[in-house]
C-alpha cells in the first residue's frame, strides 16, 4: 500500500509540475513586429533606407568600413535607392589621392562611381 501511495504521489507531483511548466511556456509571447518589407508583396521603405545610410556615414563609418561596396551600389536595387544624380553628388564630395601622373606627381581628385566607398 505504501509503495502504491509513493508511486501515486510521485505521479501526481510529476503531473502538477509538468503542467505548470507547460502553462509557463504558453505565457511567453514573442513581440510581434510589423515591417514594410513583410510578406510576399512587402517592400523596403526608401526614406528609411536613406536615413540608414546617413546614420552609417555619420556614426558607424568611423569604425565599420564599407569598402566592399562601390558608390554605384547605392543606386542599385536592394540598396538605399538613391538616384544616379544623388550618388554622383555623394561621390563628388569624397576626395581620393590620384596619380602619379607622367611627372610622378600625385593629385587629389574626386571619386568615381565604380570606386569602393571610402569609409
Ligand atoms: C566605436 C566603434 C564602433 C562604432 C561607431 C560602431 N561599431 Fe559596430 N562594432 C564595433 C566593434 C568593435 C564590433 C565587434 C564587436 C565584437 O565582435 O565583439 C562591432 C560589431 C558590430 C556588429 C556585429 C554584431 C555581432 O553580433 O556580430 C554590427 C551589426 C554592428 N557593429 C553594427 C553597427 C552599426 C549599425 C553602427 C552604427 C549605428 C556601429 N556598429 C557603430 C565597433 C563600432
Amino acid at each position: 500500500m505504501s509503495i502504491l501511495l509513493k508511486f501515486s504521489s510521485f505521479f501526481l507531483f510529476f503531473i502538477i509540475t509538468s503542467s505548470s511548466l507547460h502553462s509557463a511556456e504558453k505565457q511567453e509571447k514573442l513581440l510581434k513586429q510589423s515591417w514594410s518589407f513583410d510578406g510576399l508583396f512587402g517592400k523596403f521603405d526608401r526614406a528609411s533606407l536613406q536615413r540608414g545610410y546617413q546614420v552609417y556615414t555619420e556614426v558607424c563609418a568611423s569604425c565599420h568600413s564599407m569598402n566592399l561596396l562601390s558608390y554605384r551600389n547605392l543606386s542599385e536595387v536592394g540598396g538605399p535607392s538613391f538616384s544616379e544624380e544623388e550618388v554622383k553628388a555623394i561621390a563628388s564630395k569624397v576626395e581620393v589621392l590620384d596619380g602619379p601622373n607622367d611627372n610622378g606627381e600625385m593629385s587629389v581628385s574626386y571619386t568615381h562611381l565604380t570606386l569602393p566607398t571610402k569609409a
